[in-house]
This record gives C-alpha cells, sequence and structure tokens, in this order.
C-alpha cells in the first residue's frame, strides 16, 4: 500500500477520460442505480458529491435535487463533468470545484448539506486523511439530512483503508442511524441520516 501522489489520479484520466468504465460497465451502472434506488426522498435541496469522477453520478443526482456541489481533484475529469452538462438543464444547479478533500473543502450551505454521497472514494484516503474526511462530512451534514458511503470490496493496489471498516467507521459518527445495508460479494452500500 504505497501513498497516493496528488496527480495519481489526474495521470489515469490523461491516459484513459474513464478509468473505471463508470459510464459504460454494467456493474457500475448497476451499482449507480442501487445506490440512486437507495435514496430515501425523491428530492433533497443541497447535495454534495465527493469525488464526482467524470459526472455520471452527478448528472442523475442533478436531477433529484435543487442544487449539487460536485467536488474531484483530477481537472480532466471535472472537464469530463462540463462536457456532459452542456446543453443540459439541470447545469445552472451543479456546481464544479476542484478541491483535495479533505484538507480543502466545498462550502457548506447554512444548515448543512442535505445529502451527501461518498462512492468509491474513502479507501484512497490515509488514516489522517479519513479521520479528518469523516469529521467533517459529520459537520456538513444538516439537521435530518443523509449520508450514502459506497465502495468496492475487493483488494487492490490504491486502497488505504478496508471497505468494511471505512463503513464501521461512518456508522460509529455520533447521531447517525442507518437506514438501509446492502452488502454484497462486490460492494457494501450503507445510507444513513442525522437526527432531525
Ligand atoms: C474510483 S473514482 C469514483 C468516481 C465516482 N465517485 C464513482 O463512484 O463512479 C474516484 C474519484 O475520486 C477522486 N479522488 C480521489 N481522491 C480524492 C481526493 N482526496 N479529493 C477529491 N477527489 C478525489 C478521483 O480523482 C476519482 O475521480
Amino acid at each position: 500500500m504505497d501513498a497516493i501522489d496528488d496527480l495519481h489520479f489526474e495521470r489515469l484520466y490523461r491516459q484513459d477520460p474513464d478509468p473505471w468504465r463508470v459510464a459504460s460497465a454494467w456493474y457500475e451502472r448497476r451499482k449507480r442505480a442501487v445506490l440512486l434506488a437507495t435514496l430515501a426522498r425523491e428530492r433533497y435541496g443541497h447535495v454534495f458529491e465527493a469525488g464526482c469522477g467524470g459526472g455520471d453520478m452527478t448528472l442523475a443526482l442533478a436531477r433529484r435535487c435543487d442544487q449539487i456541489c460536485a467536488v474531484d481533484l483530477a481537472p480532466s475529469a471535472l472537464r469530463r463533468v462540463q462536457a456532459k452538462l452542456r446543453a443540459d438543464p439541470v447545469a445552472a444547479t451543479v456546481r464544479i470545484l476542484a478541491l483535495k478533500l479533505p484538507r480543502q473543502w466545498p462550502p457548506v450551505p447554512a444548515g448543512g448539506f442535505d445529502l451527501i454521497v461518498v462512492s468509491e472514494l474513502a479507501y484512497y484516503l490515509d488514516d489522517a486523511a479519513c479521520a479528518l474526511f469523516l469529521a467533517r462530512l459529520h459537520a456538513s451534514l444538516g439537521a435530518g439530512g443523509e449520508l450514502v458511503a459506497c465502495h468496492w470490496r475487493a483488494a487492490f493496489h490504491d486502497r488505504q483503508q478496508p471497505t468494511d471498516g471505512l463503513h464501521e467507521a461512518i456508522g460509529a459518527l455520533p447521531g447517525l442511524r442507518r437506514l438501509a445495508h446492502h452488502h454484497e460479494e462486490d460492494f457494501r452500500l450503507d445510507l444513513w441520516r442525522n437526527p432531525s
């Protein structure tokens, strides 16, 4: 398990605009559909998507919320999101920010986010970054807000955190109540709600 340098993801996107086949692979499309179907509410106010990649989830979430802040550290991925949004009516509701989470963080709306989406991201964070990430997630979630996390379960070179340990740590954040738990051989997905 080597430390991941800042340009790692940007290099991946320059070699291949969709390195994980997020747009096309059945595994990715099905997993995205499971996540979207798990969200308890039909619509949300303010959404924060951490590590949005090429924006496939962003576009789907944008159709279910008033405002979405999509964050990634790789500029090439964010250009892909911008290209997908061009001429899309939801474009005005999507704010795209290049930030390296968690030390950089998006502005949090008054009252916090109504939904935070963490999909295939947090296992890349080392222990210190992961602890800060969880603390900032918790501090950014509004009263009654939902947090959904979804992560692949297999071993891979860049993994810094085990999926089960990560989800247990999120679930242990004060006050969060788990609304849904989906566990299959390839991935794990949990949805929690903050107290109102
Ligand atoms: C495996 S992709 C997942 C993309 C998308 N969330 C999904 O589920 O399909 C991981 C994404 O997280 C981004 N990422 C990794 N570490 C990050 C960090 N510290 N801050 C912001 N984005 C990060 C990468 O650039 C990449 O786009």
